[in-house]
């Protein structure tokens, strides 16, 4: 079996999460089948995972944060993991140009932007509302990754646009290849899925099991993700708390459905979720996707000035917002173990300075 593995990685190095795979019994072991999918190497990890000791007083929690926002690909993000799988199967089929979707802040477009420029491809940016195209934050880094930036007025568009982009470098001779908005795709979940191994593990090390895991939610492959992959551990007690960034919540839970699903049959497991296997919280988007208000800053201050962590103030804040929430209202009891998940975002945080300095 470990041979097996370290030829179907061929891109990746085996691990030594490979090694501590082969220890695992039973039904764990199914978490052998993402790591039998190929990825192309990105950033080292495992990403550090820190205890918050302030954070944890004040709040009453064993607070640990996993930061994937400490990579080494262009400053690093959530869309890392997913990008080393959509990578290597973009690459598997000989493509030459990455072709994919975001709003002007998006981090996702950033890193696929430096993802494709790490494995020397092309890329293309079709750029949704919200947020202006001036060069600052992730804009200034797509620029400077050279990102053929193709703009949209609606986000209804974005993907129709995509498709005839596609279609277009076809027909003039090249190979494209389309990634889903956030890099929500089946191969996207398998990033995430690995993430929930890496930090078991980790909290193990520490001397923990978290009881939550608590994280930004979006497009999905994130939250989707770590749900299959503690259900492929065994794990699936530890609670998975997604907070929405803007959609509301049942549009979000319809997708992890969707997407956890999609991925367990691609993965040829016995698995299926239904709704009320997530927990997604839309109360904390304070306006919608993209808004920033006092309290989103005052939770970047607050946090900067505690333990020394910047957030970013679409996705980051607040998702930090309802874990303080949460805890202080008992829907995270006292004690526990919690995982905060830094997804990433900081280029972000430079993007909309001036929105930030307002409430400085
Ligand atoms: C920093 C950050 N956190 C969280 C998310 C949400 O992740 P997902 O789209 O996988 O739900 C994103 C997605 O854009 C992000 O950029």
């Amino acid at each position: 079996m470990l041979l097996f593995l370290v030829s179907s990685s061929a891109l990746r190095k085996p691990s030594v999460f490979l090694l501590n795979c082969v220890l695992l019994s039973g039904e764990r072991r199914m978490i052998w089948r993402v790591l039998s999918y190929p990825r192309y190497k990105l950033t080292s990890l495992p990403t550090p995972m820190e205890r918050a000791a302030r954070l944890s007083k004040e709040l009453g929690i064993e607070l640990i944060v996993k930061r994937d926002d400490v990579m080494e690909l262009c400053m690093g993000g959530n869309k890392v993991r997913k990008l080393e799988f959509i990578l290597a199967d973009a690459l598997s089929k000989g493509c030459d140009v990455l072709i994919t979707r975001g709003a002007a802040h998006s981090n996702h477009v950033r890193l696929t932007a430096a993802a494709a420029r790490r494995a020397g491809l092309d890329v293309y940016a079709v750029i949704t509302p919200p947020g202006s195209l001036a060069t600052q934050g992730n804009v200034l880094l797509d620029r400077l990754l050279g990102a053929n930036i193709v703009p949209v007025d609606r986000a209804e568009e974005a993907d129709e646009t995509m498709l005839k982009l596609a279609e277009r470098l076809r027909s003039e001779g090249r190979r494209p290849y389309v990634i889903p908005v956030g890099g929500a795709s089946e191969l996207g979940v398998l990033g995430y899925a690995l993430a929930a191994l890496e930090i078991l593990q980790q909290s193990l090390s520490l001397g923990l099991r978290p009881k939550y895991i608590v994280h930004a939610t979006g497009t999905g492959a994130t939250q989707a993700g770590l749900a299959l992959g503690l259900k492929l551990l065994g794990a699936a007690d530890v609670k998975v708390l997604g907070i929405s960034n803007g959609r509301r919540s049942p549009e979000v839970v319809g997708r992890l459905v969707d997407l956890f699903n999609s991925t367990a049959r691609m993965l040829g497991v016995d698995l299926r979720a239904s709704e009320e296997d997530f927990e997604v919280y839309d109360e904390y988007t304070f306006g919608g996707y993209g808004v920033i208000t006092s309290e989103v800053v005052d939770v970047m201050k607050y946090v900067a000035r505690t333990e020394g962590i910047v957030l970013d103030p679409v996705y980051t804040a607040k998702a930090m917002y309802g874990l303080i929430d949460l805890a202080r209202r008992g829907a995270i009891e006292r004690g526990s173990a919690v995982v905060f998940i830094h997804t990433g975002g900081t280029p972000i945080a430079f993007q909309y300075a001036s929105e930030v300095e307002k409430y400085l």
